[in-house]
């Protein structure tokens, strides 16, 4: 430790410019002055903030900026001779966020951020300019916030053929769900007290019908299969259709909903194809994510040879997101491009990476809860299940919630046997239109186990 002291105090230090002084960017100024020392050992020299740029100059963020210079433009960063790493915590697929990392490739100046929306939407680009550049991108905090999920993937399990990827990859959705599970408080009410902690996006849209989520998919999915980046192909459904009986009806069952982020790749007629998809499951309460509560992210990764590996920590905030920015920043302190820790941000070359095409899921097989709001009258249940016998879907369980007033709206839960997805699809469509139901079913696989 006192060489790596010494060597730290003579090594010339990594200069960084940080974009963005919101929540991860005044935690990352916070964790760079707490953590100085111990840093600056472990990286062989210090990092120093030189410079950084928001909206908002005059804004009073807690922390002491003065020393830093500042850039109204925050593009401006990347042109300065004084900076080896910009780090963008500004967030947007595009716009300045995007200007900003593409002009810092392009000056071969290294890149960090936490942006998932840009990575997703751009990566591919970004990672062919820094190639290009021999410039390090990366992006620890773009995925499940201070789990070091990305790094673990693209380079712990990098011996493995994975066969699957799945998890819990947003907090806000997981903090809304997993709090209305524990006070029956409402989805509005819950969204607004994530949004006041910090965890929900600029835009909780984002959040709440499973963008966010599906953005760290198709980054996960980019690295874990070897994959071109493909977030148009990911499957999205989030979870603002959720009602708390549902929650009650599923923990009546034995069951926890949880948002969950799946990808693997599968032959179909021999040909590879990646399924990727965002959607709320309900998840047996012994399942190791069925105990994932709040904030917390986390990931299963199932690797030829490492068995199944379980990332779990804080999926959003300013420390863990911190963390894993500064993370990033460690890796390049040491020594970018000399030590092995060279380019590849999906963990192979762009030109390498593979253009599956999307799966079609139809075939495969899966357990599926479904809920019904119906209108309380004779012959409706009769109407389900013919329905479900007509797809050729065979019912396990079924629950009827006790009405409130005769003619009224109840509602009805079955949970099926295993069977492919595509029969419970086709239930559904014989039974689109029909005066019996009060509103859109809702229909939630069951992980397996
Ligand atoms: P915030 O909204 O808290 O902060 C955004 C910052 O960017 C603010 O300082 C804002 O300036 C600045 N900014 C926004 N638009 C512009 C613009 N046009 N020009 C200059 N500055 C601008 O965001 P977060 O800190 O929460 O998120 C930052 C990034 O990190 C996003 O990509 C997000 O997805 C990602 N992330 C966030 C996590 C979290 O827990 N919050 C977790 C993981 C990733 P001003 O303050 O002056 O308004
Ligand atoms: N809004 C995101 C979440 C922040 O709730 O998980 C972390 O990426």
């Amino acid at each position: 430790m006192a060489t790596n002291a010494a060597q730290s105090q003579n090594a010339k230090p990594l200069r960084i410019a940080i974009a963005g002084l919101g929540t991860v960017g005044v935690g990352v100024i916070r964790l760079l002055a707490t953590n100085h020392d111990l840093i600056a050992a472990r990286a062989g020299r210090a990092i120093e903030v030189v410079a950084v740029s928001a909206r908002e100059r005059g804004k009073d963020r807690g922390v002491d900026i003065a020393s830093y210079a500042w850039e109204d433009d925050m593009t401006a960063l990347a042109a300065r001779d004084d900076v080896d790493v910009v780090v963008e915590l500004v967030g947007g697929s595009d716009g300045p966020a995007l200007a900003l990392s593409r002009a810092a490739l392009g000056k071969g100046t290294g890149l960090v951020t936490a942006n998932k929306a840009m990575i997703a939407h751009h990566g591919l680009e970004l990672a062919e300019m820094a190639e290009e550049a021999a410039a390090p991108l990366k992006f620890e905090a773009a995925v499940a916030g201070g789990i070091p999920v990305v790094k673990g993937l693209r380079e712990g399990t990098s011996a493995n053929a994975l066969t699957k990827v799945y998890g819990i990859l947003n907090g806000t959705c997981n903090y809304i769900l997993s709090a209305m599970e524990a006070t029956g408080a409402d989805f509005a009410e819950t969204l607004a007290e994530a949004q006041g902690l910090g965890y929900a996006e600029a835009d909780p849209t984002f959040d709440i019908e499973g963008i966010d989520a599906a953005h760290k998919l198709a980054i996960l999915a980019a690295i874990g299969f070897g994959a071109k980046v493909d977030f148009a192909a990911v499957s999205t459904t989030g979870i603002v259709q959720v009602r708390a009986a549902d929650i009650a009806q599923a923990d009546a069952l034995g069951f926890v909903i949880r948002l969950i982020a799946e990808a693997d790749v599968k032959d179909e007629g021999g040909v590879p194809k990646l399924l990727q998809r965002v959607r709320p499951c309900l998840v047996a309460k012994d399942h190791p994510l069925a105990n994932v509560d709040g904030p917390t992210n986390a990931v299963v990764a199932e690797g030829n040879f490492s068995g199944r590996l379980l990332f779990q920590g804080a999926g959003a905030g300013d420390g863990p997101t911190a963390s894993a920015v500064v993370a990033d920043l460690i890796d390049i302190a040491r020594g970018f491009g000399k030590s092995g820790e060279v380019g590849a941000p999906f963990s192979m070359p762009v030109a390498q990476l593979q253009a599956f095409g999307a799966a079609e899921p139809g075939h495969r097989m899966e357990r599926t809860y479904l809920r019904f709001t119906v209108n309380d009258r004779p012959g409706v249940l009769a109407e389900i299940t013919a329905a479900m016998r007509d797809a050729d879907v065979s019912i396990e369980s079924l629950i009827q919630q006790g009405r409130a007033n005769e003619g009224g709206e109840v509602l009805v839960a079955m949970v099926t046997h295993e069977g492919p997805e595509a029969n419970v699809r086709r239930a559904l469509e014989l039974l689109d239109g029909s005066d019996s139901l009060t509103g859109e079913p809702l229909v939630l696989p069951i992980l397996p186990n």
